[in-house]
């Protein structure tokens, strides 16, 4: 069928199997481009098919060779309905590493889960004995806890008080007031339960009680900060609470790892169109101007730039790891440059519907979000008649 986006709000609900392809092959092109990286050679991604956990997955494999497992939660093709993004980049991945050789599982589940859990154990003892490397890159708005069956909702909300500032709706441009009421109730304990680090830890625990971390080995999860700007809806709010758990999360791993001599970083990353930054209001307007300044002092960078950055030169250089004075990695260093932000801020007190599109990159923001559902790219034929059935044996 010829596959076009069919766009309903901040979602997509079509993927390109083509255009996924494609996002993966040059995310590939890209880690070779880069060198070799002595890294981790057995490593498991928790959230390993979109944004940050493929670009982990991709640099693993490609740049140090490794041989991977991929746990994420996306929808397959149906006859007549397109599969999730994340399902067709995996699907991709996976032909990819074959054809070079390298080991790639997939796991198709809901990670939270002791059943999920227990068939990734399985799998690492069947195949690989133990792991040295478990990057953590969830992002969902929910989560079925394993012990107590609550379903616990995550929220993006203020504390304590009304925050009102301009958002972008990017589709079309218009700039506007948003005004979002402060969270209530359990909301901040429910987004701690779904983004916190509890499920972070009961991964690391199920792979230590099995023997199945080898000696020295890392775990990362990924985090945010970003700049004042949007800390009253992110930092100082629900969704910063949650990173606060999972940062704190991160010292009481490596306590757990003492005995095998391994350790738990959160790296904070930059700020980049995913699927779950797409959908928190304010967010969009502060992207599409800081890729603007970003690009103007090339130094813009995609999931897989941020990636590779990681492992080249902050987690395998040889020598210790660079932390800040909270013990966190930090790749968003360009981001939260003063002049950066400087200039993002000043954009921020002129930015209108009127003059957006020029002293903004709404264009970037859009070419990025329709890459997420792989259209848009150049040297796939989107006029053709394509297969949805892209069919992978090893995505269980
Ligand atoms: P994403 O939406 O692209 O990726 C989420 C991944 O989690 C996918 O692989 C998805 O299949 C998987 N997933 C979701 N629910 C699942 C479940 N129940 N079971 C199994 N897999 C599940 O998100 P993104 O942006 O890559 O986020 C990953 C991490 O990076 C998050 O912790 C996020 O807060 C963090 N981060 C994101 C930034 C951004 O600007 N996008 C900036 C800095 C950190
Ligand atoms: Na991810």
């Amino acid at each position: 069928m010829i596959i076009e986006p069919r766009m309903r709000g901040f979602i997509c609900l079509t993927a390109h199997p083509k255009g996924c392809e494609q996002n993966v092959k040059n995310q590939i092109e890209y880690i070779k481009s880069k060198g070799a990286i002595e890294g981790a050679k057995k490593v498991l991604v928790i959230g390993a098919s979109t944004g940050f956990g493929l670009a982990s997955r991709i640099t693993s494999a490609f740049g140090s060779g490794a041989a991977t497992i991929g746990v994420f939660f996306e929808k397959p093709p149906l006859e007549g309905k397109t599969a999730s993004p994340g399902w067709y980049n995996s699907a991709a991945f996976e032909n990819e590493a074959h054809k070079a050789g390298l080991y790639a599982k997939s796991i198709n589940g809901d990670a939270f889960s002791n059943e999920v859990k227990q068939q990734t154990l399985d799998l690492i003892k069947k195949d690989l004995g133990q792991v040295d490397l478990v990057i953590y890159s969830l992002a969902s708005p929910v989560r079925l806890h394993p012990v107590t069956g609550v379903l616990h909702r995550s929220v993006l909300k203020p504390i304590g008080s009304t925050f009102t500032n301009k958002t972008v709706d990017f589709h079309s441009g218009k700039v506007s007031e948003v005004s979002i009421e402060p969270c209530s109730g359990d909301d901040i304990e429910n987004t701690i339960a779904v983004m916190g680090g509890e499920d972070w830890a009961m991964w690391i625990d199920a792979l230590k009680a099995e023997n199945l971390l080898a000696p020295g080995a890392t775990t990362v999860a990924y985090s945010y900060i970003g700049p004042s700007l949007t800390e009253a809806v992110y930092r100082k709010g629900t969704i910063g609470r949650a990173k606060d758990h999972l940062e704190a999360t991160a010292f009481t791993i490596t306590d757990s790892l003492e005995d095998i001599n391994g350790k738990a970083y959160v790296s904070v990353n930059k700020a980049l169109v995913t699927q779950a930054s797409s959908a928190i209001p304010v967010i969009p307007l502060y992207i599409s101007l800081l890729y603007k300044i970003m690009k103007e002092e090339g130094i813009h960078e995609g999931c897989i730039e941020q990636i590779q950055r990681l492992y080249q030169q902050r987690l395998y250089t040889g020598s210790d790891v660079p932390t800040d004075e909270k013990g966190r990695i930090r790749i968003d260093d360009w981001e939260m440059r003063a002049d950066v932000q400087e200039k993002v801020a000043k954009l921020w007190e002129q930015a209108v519907t009127e003059n957006l599109e020029e002293i903004g990159d709404l264009e970037g923001y859009r070419k990025d979000f329709y890459n997420l559902f792989g259209f848009d790219f150049e040297g796939v034929d989107y006029k053709a008649d394509t297969n949805e059935m892209v069919n992978v044996s090893s995505i269980a």
